[in-house]
């Protein structure tokens, strides 16, 4: 079994073997370089990224199994984020989609096509919770709300391992970053963090909970310092709470260089030493550093790391690799034939552009969408309209601008008959410098119009890891072009290309509708277009606060009461004295072409015990006249507590399907594990009492009614 293959490899290995398995380095260039080829052969690699392909990986496979002493394969690794050459869309806006099974499917995809390309691990997914748009990683993850979060990170570990590890179309995920990397200061990257151990238990580690109590293979630390000591030198965090209380079993990765970090942040005085705190917190795999492989074995020689510590890092990477299968068949991941078929099959197209088409959320429709029949003259402008890597992006992987219909080309292809004409209308304006020059050859091209559609947003780079901002308008360019369109009094309609929430205040107050398309991959432009033209009614509820000006940053719906409330009616409140309190659209927000309304909150019992299940049950109409779907969200409050509580918890949805004028009881079970929470001793505590229940479309407009708990 494992345990004594492993135990047994390991008496065989040198230090230096050992200090090789943990060694993971990025290796794009030839096969065929001698250095390269030295290092496999002395077995210093125990893990490679950057490096894809079947046929490639099966080569470099081959050097390590002929040419090295112990014939261990190497493990590859690689940022799988969102698709490996079928590109979803990126995870924030996978994550509107609310479709647990369809996102679930969305990273299956991606393992399938990965699996078969020569990758045995991803690093996602990643469930850093955020509340800053700043913040350019918000696109990773799955929003702000932890119990959305948690469901997305256990659906995208099932769906990237599958059931059974060692299946070769499935990858390992490696989890992300463990933890509060998402709470970097003022959204700029890599910044400090700092918050309370209750912030940590309650919002930053719960996703990564759900992912270890999915199976999930692997962790990887953040860049972050967590109480001031950098994660990867953090005893506490990884071993006593990770791998003691989480009960994470797999093996712990740092991120990029972070071992040397924490020489270059004042933390270790020389690699020897930052090697050491490493190794004593619990890494056990070295991302891109290359300390371990150059300083462990002699650390051990002097006395300085015990080497029980090593084996039992080296003990967790070759049990992942035994876990992959790797061990009965070195090659069952380079498969050049499954490669072919199975990469950018119809197949994984289709279930990309239903993710896309699920992922969108359309935020203002002042009765313009559909686009009618009627309206044969459309006209297309903005700087997005005809980009493609863009719709890919940041992390698309092997995904290629050639493969990607653009939302110009989606449109053309759904509307054969009406005239169709475009104009740049601006410059994207990254650096908010220039490119307004194009704006009045657009508003010309749009006098005539019957109606126009302006693609605007970001480019491909501007979200992601490295892109953090402090502007959350959208480029000047882009905001004049629609100002000026809008003063035409066409109805216009503003397709936002973005990777976080921006601030579209006056982009909405222009326009008559407004699409929140994401970054959304490969078929993105085909699932704007079938949104546009009513072919897909839009099901997209926000994952992130969209703020009305920057300054509410950050902002989330479920903040804790305060002593003063927002809505006090003298100036000693919570709010700010100049601009709004609430958002411009709240988490949980999306329109559909169907209309739903709400009657009351029914409840089996006024009040119910701790081994009881309480029943709530509200009815949902469809008042609209096409079929479409809802997703009816729980939230609840405590209203009495020992210490201050959220406003509101999401704690349950449920999507209901209705055709026009039907109506749907929708129902949900409270227990006393939906009411949990973390006393003052962050112990996990239930208290009887008070509670409120809100049902509704979004976080802010919903039913209520309160229940008892005995
Ligand atoms: O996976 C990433 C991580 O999220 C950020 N640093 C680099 C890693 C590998 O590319």
């Amino acid at each position: 079994d494992m345990d004594v293959f492993v135990d047994n490899l390991i008496s065989q290995m040198t230090l230096e073997e050992k200090a090789g398995q943990l060694n993971l380095i990025p290796y794009e260039g030839s096969v065929d370089d001698p250095e390269f080829i030295n290092q496999l052969e002395n077995g210093r690699v125990g893990a490679i990224l950057k490096s894809n392909g079947a046929a490639r990986n099966r080569q470099i496979q081959e050097i390590a199994i002929q040419k090295s002493r112990l014939k261990i394969p190497i493990m590859f690794q690689e940022d799988v984020i969102h698709g490996y050459k079928t590109i979803a869309p990126v995870p924030l806006a996978e994550a509107a989609s609310w479709n647990i099974q369809l996102i679930k499917e969305s990273a299956k995809v991606a393992a399938v096509e990965a699996a078969a390309s020569g990758i045995h691990l991803t690093y996602a997914p990643m469930v850093d919770i955020s509340v800053d748009p700043r913040w350019g990683r918000v696109l990773e993850a799955g929003g702000e709300d932890v119990y959305l979060g948690s469901l997305i990170s256990k659906a995208r570990v099932e769906g990237f391992q599958g059931n059974q590890l060692d299946d070769p179309n499935t990858v390992m995920a490696c989890v992300k970053h463990f933890a509060g990397y998402g709470a970097s200061l003022a959204g700029r990257d890599y910044n400090i963090i700092n918050f309370s151990d209750r912030e940590m238990m309650e919002t930053y580690v719960p996703p990564f909970k759900a992912a270890i109590d999915a199976g999930v293979g692997s962790v990887m630390c953040a860049y972050s310092a967590v109480q001031s000591i950098p994660a990867t030198a953090n005893k506490y965090l990884l071993t006593d709470l990770l791998k003691k209380e989480l009960g994470f079993d797999g093996f712990l990765m740092t991120d990029w260089s972070t071992i040397s970090n924490l020489v270059y942040t004042g933390v270790a005085e020389n690699d020897t030493i930052a090697a050491k705190l490493a190794l004593e917190a619990g890494i056990e795999m070295d991302m891109k550093a290359e300390v371990f492989v150059n300083r462990l074995p002699d650390m051990v020689r002097d006395g300085i790391v015990k080497e029980a510590l090593v084996d039992n890092a080296v003990r967790k990477v070759l049990e992942a690799k035994y876990k992959l299968g790797l061990f009965q068949d070195p090659y069952s991941y380079f498969d050049e034939t499954r490669e072919k078929k199975v990469v950018m099959s119809a197949d994984h197209q289709q279930k990309v552009k239903q993710m896309a088409l699920e992922s969108m959320v359309l935020l203002k429709n002042e009765n313009v969408l559909p686009i009618s029949e009627k309206k044969k003259n459309i006209v297309v402008v903005g700087p997005l309209a005809k980009t493609k890597k863009d719709l890919l992006g940041w992390w698309f992987c092997k995904g290629e601008e050639e493969d990607v219909i653009s939302i110009y080309e989606g449109i053309e292809q759904h509307s054969s008959k009406p005239k169709l004409r475009f104009a740049q209308g601006c410059e994207i304006d990254s650096f908010r410098v220039a490119g307004k020059e194009l704006i009045p050859q657009a508003v010309r091209a749009a006098k005539n119009a019957d109606i126009i559609v302006a693609v605007i947003g970001e480019e491909y780079w501007m979200s992601g890891e490295g892109g953090g901002v402090a502007n959350l308008r959208l480029p000047s360019a882009q905001e004049e072009l629609i100002a000026e369109l809008g003063k035409l009094g066409k109805p216009l309609v503003s397709v936002v290309v973005s990777g976080r929430p921006y601030v579209l205040t006056d982009i909405a107050e222009h326009s008559d509708a407004v699409l929140q398309a994401w970054m959304p991959g490969t078929m993105g432009g085909e699932a704007v277009a079938e949104i546009l033209f009513g072919d897909f009614n839009p099901v997209g509820r926000l994952p992130m606060t969209f703020p009305i000006h920057e300054g509410q940053v950050p902002i989330y719906y479920n903040y804790r009461k305060t002593s003063h409330d927002f809505n006090a009616p003298d100036r000693y409140s919570t709010r700010h004295l100049d601009i709004p309190h609430e958002p411009l659209y709240p988490f949980g927000y999306g329109l559909s072409y169907a209309k739903f309304s709400y009657g009351e909150i029914e409840l089996d019992k006024p009040q119910f015990s701790m081994n009881e299940e309480l029943t709530a049950s509200i009815e949902v109409t469809n008042m609209g006249e096409v079929e479409g779907t809802e997703t009816v969200q729980m939230y609840i409050r405590d209203n009495v507590c020992q210490i201050t509580r959220p406003v509101k918890e999401l704690k349950g949805f449920q999507k209901v399907n209705l055709s026009p004028n039907e109506i749907k009881k929708v129902s949900f079970t409270i227990t006393k594990d939906d009411l949990t929470y973390l006393d003052k001793d962050l112990k996990m505590a239930v208290d009887a009492g008070e509670f409120t229940l809100f049902i509704g479309p979004n976080s802010s407009e919903n039913k209520q009614t309160t229940f008892t708990l005995k």
